[in-house]
């Protein structure tokens, strides 16, 4: 469930996205289980994952083919209120982690479970994992509600992660001998990829995270931290699975690192619990600055995310971890913002430049991206509740948790992000 309480706000929902990110938590315990008994309970939460999602997959809803649907009761009934409906990430980031998955046991030898569970490579398909690739791949030009189930348009975080799912979920099919889908999902995930560089502004100098339809101008500025979550979405980088296809948006691409740069001061500047004058390092992030959903009512004053700003570590690790694999990292004047608000003590260096492995200057940057990325975990410590508990927000003026108590994702993104921490080289 999204979160255990069950009035104001009742969050007690099989929440697609929601689940899936905890999943994503759930397959790397998974992975990192050493004792059989801990192993076995994981096992058995992703194939229960399985088979409930297969069932609300096959469930009728108020959205088109049921996949849109965003949120189910706990035994799996559709919700069937009013809601901001469909929304495409769900399904989605669901193909990503069980495709994961199937690489996973496929890697331990289990081909028939995954074919009989996850990927049947049958048309019309009765396994979970084609069915949502099926969807993804048929309805992507669509528009949909965003992740904040407010917006209606095309959304930087759900095209990108359709576009991850796609091209993940091609390399399984190629490996389970469906190779014309899997022809069919790349060509998709290409197409999808030419929209997504329709998000750049460069006036504004960061990636907008909805195109609406009328081609009015929104209200809002666009900038928006799901933008940045969503270079979090993926396993393999799309380079690994197809040296020919090019990644777009990695962790380290420009326009990335240019949007997480202006996030961060909005942020800063906008909410009083990082005003420097408290002292207290790492800046807590919210969803958008226009925000007024402060967690029980959508008509006041949004606030920072525990989740998000547990987000924006994963994504300072991630980015470490991309440099020391790549050997290399690269300044560019759209970067820049980006570099200048990094904790070097002396590195020096002008837009253009790339530093490599071996110079004092790659090893600097890469330790002030670890820091800061301890500093946005330290931030969440800091506002904890005193039994350790986390709710969906932290009030902008106290830090003090509010709106949905126990966010399941919340907890989700601490595991994930303490386990990337773990395996950098630490600090000096
Ligand atoms: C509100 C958030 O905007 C949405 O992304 C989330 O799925 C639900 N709460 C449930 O946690
Ligand atoms: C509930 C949604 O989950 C949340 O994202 C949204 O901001 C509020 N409703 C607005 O009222």
């Amino acid at each position: 469930m999204a979160s255990p309480s069950r009035s104001n706000p009742n969050y007690y929902f099989h929440w697609v996205r929601d689940s899936g990110i905890a999943v994503k938590a759930i397959l790397s315990l998974y992975q990192s289980a050493t004792q059989p008994a801990a192993r076995q309970r994981y096992f058995d939460l992703l194939m229960d994952f399985a088979d409930f999602s297969r069932h609300i997959q096959r469930t009728a809803t108020q959205s088109p083919a049921g996949l849109g649907e965003p949120k189910f009761t706990i035994d799996g009934e559709p919700y069937s209120g009013p809601w901001g409906r469909p929304q495409h990430d769900g399904p989605a980031i669901r193909a990503i982690e069980l495709t994961r998955l199937a690489f996973v046991l496929l890697s331990e030898g289990k081909r028939e479970l995954v074919r009989e569970k996850l990927y049947d490579a049958k048309l019309p398909t009765d396994s979970v994992i084609k069915t949502d690739l099926e969807y993804i791949s048929h309805h992507w030009r669509e528009p949909c509600f965003d992740l904040w189930e407010e917006v209606w348009g095309h959304h930087f975080f759900t095209r990108l992660l359709e576009r991850t799912a796609l091209i993940e979920g091609a390399a399984l099919a190629m490996k389970l001998e469906d190779a014309g889908a899997a022809r069919w999902y790349l060509e998709q995930s290409r197409a999808l990829g030419d929209e997504l560089l329709l998000h750049w502004d460069p006036g504004r100098n960061h990636l907008v995270a909805t195109r609406e339809l009328d081609g009015r101008p929104s209200p809002r500025s666009g900038l928006d931290s799901s933008v940045v979550a969503a270079t979090l979405g993926g396993y393999a980088t799309e380079e690994d699975l197809h040296p020919e296809g090019g990644c777009v948006y990695p962790v380290d691409q420009e326009q990335v690192l240019a949007t997480a740069a202006a996030l961060e001061s909005t942020f800063e500047a906008m909410y009083p619990i990082n005003d420097p004058s408290r002292r207290i390092e790492g800046t807590a992030i919210g969803r958008y600055p226009e925000d007024r959903y402060d967690g029980y009512r959508g008509d006041s004053l949004g606030n920072p995310w525990p989740s998000l700003t547990i987000a924006f570590a994963a994504y300072y690790y991630k980015l470490a971890e991309r440099y020391l694999r790549l050997e290399r990292a690269v300044l560019t004047s759209t970067s820049l913002p980006f570099f200048q608000r990094l904790p070097l003590e002396d590195a020096r260096f002008r837009p253009g430049e790339e530093l490599r492995l071996g110079d004092p200057r790659f090893d600097e940057v890469v330790f002030a991206l670890r820091r800061k990325g301890d500093a946005f975990l330290g931030r969440v410590h800091h506002h904890i509740n005193p039994g350790g508990s986390l709710s969906e927000q932290m009030n902008r003026f106290t830090g003090h948790q509010q709106g949905a108590p126990d966010l399941s994702m919340n907890y989700a993104a601490y595991l994930l992000a303490a386990g990337m921490s773990g395996h950098l080289p630490s600090s000096r």
